[in-house]
């Protein structure tokens, strides 16, 4: 049975796509078989893949709401660079599923639907989430066997995505879907320079426990670079420190308890693999100025 992930957070830009992207490419990478379900009308995720999205002729909209011509959501699906990796693409029509969903009877439930109407077996399906808190959101946290928030760490980010957990997630679980567990908050953009974001990822950690991954994703110019050539950073860079991450990441949300136990204290774990790039020397520069 596939495990499902939505990777949500109301606030844009705080590195939903970009995980979706390498978490999902380092399942792959692992040997697992993943799906990853472009669920924003900005469509960034299809895009950061190398889709013309524009030029497509089905997307993930036409899974949702067949509009009397059904499709299935694997017909809609297509492979990416990366072998084991498979993408629904969307595209700018999304937008319209909002209004028209709304006047739908179980309208929380036609990704649940089209997903377990898929006739392929996948050992992980990631849902990148819009950045708001509307039905497409809730059709996602609705399909989910877990939500996974990545947050900056940012005050203000980080009290929007907590609203985000203990408020949606907490309704979502008690109407629409109550298997949905709380994957993990995912730091994201991590700049250990800044005493505030120190400040901040303390006050996650004393806040979620367990639930913070230790995986940090940290802050670097680099990971931008990957969408242009429409691949992960996983296979652009595969030795940069933020790949190394997010194939950390896997191995938490894969197996977390022997993780736990495998793995160096955070701070040890940090020397051994962040050997720092080029790229990360240039930003911290870049910060210091
Ligand atoms: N670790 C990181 N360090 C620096 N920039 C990042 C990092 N992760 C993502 N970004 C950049 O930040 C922007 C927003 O990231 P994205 O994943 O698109 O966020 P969201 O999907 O939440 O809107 C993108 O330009 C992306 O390349
Ligand atoms: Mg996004």
């Amino acid at each position: 049975m596939s495990r499902i992930i939505a990777i949500a957070n109301q606030k844009g830009g705080v590195g939903k796509t970009t995980t979706t992207a390498n978490l999902g490419a380092a399942f792959a990478e692992r040997g697992s078989q993943v799906l990853l379900i472009d669920f924003d009308p900005q469509s960034s995720l299809s895009l950061s893949l190398g889709f013309e999205v524009l030029k497509l002729e089905r997307t993930v909209y036409d899974a949702l709401l067949d509009s009397g011509n059904p499709v299935s959501l694997d017909s809609v699906t297509r492979p990416t660079s990366m072998p084991g990796l498979f993408l629904a693409p969307s595209s700018i029509e999304l937008a319209r599923a909002e209004p028209e969903l709304i006047g739908e009877m179980s309208r929380e439930y036609f990704l649940k639907n089209a997903i377990q109407a898929s006739e392929r077996a996948y050992d992980f399906i990631l849902i990148d989430c819009s950045p708001s808190l509307g039905i497409l959101t809730t059709n996602a946290l609705a399909a989910a066997d877990q939500v996974l928030v990545p947050v900056q760490a940012d005050y203000l980010a980080f009290r929007g995505a907590d609203l985000l957990i203990r408020t949606t997630v907490e309704k979502v679980r008690r109407r629409l879907n109550p298997r949905l567990e709380l994957a993990g908050v995912l730091v994201t953009m991590f700049n250990s320079r800044t005493t505030h974001a120190r400040e901040v990822l303390d006050e996650i950690r004393a806040t979620y426990g367990e639930k913070v991954f230790r995986t940090v994703i940290k802050q670097s110019t680099r990971i931008k670079e990957a969408p242009v050539s429409g691949e992960p950073l996983l296979t652009y860079d595969p030795h940069n420190v933020l790949s190394q991450a997010y194939r950390e990441l896997a191995l938490e949300i894969e197996a977390p308890a022997c993780a736990r136990e495998d793995r160096v204290p955070p701070e040890a774990g940090r020397q051994k693999t962040a050997e720092p790039q080029e790229a990360d020397l240039q930003e911290a520069k870049a910060q210091e100025n």
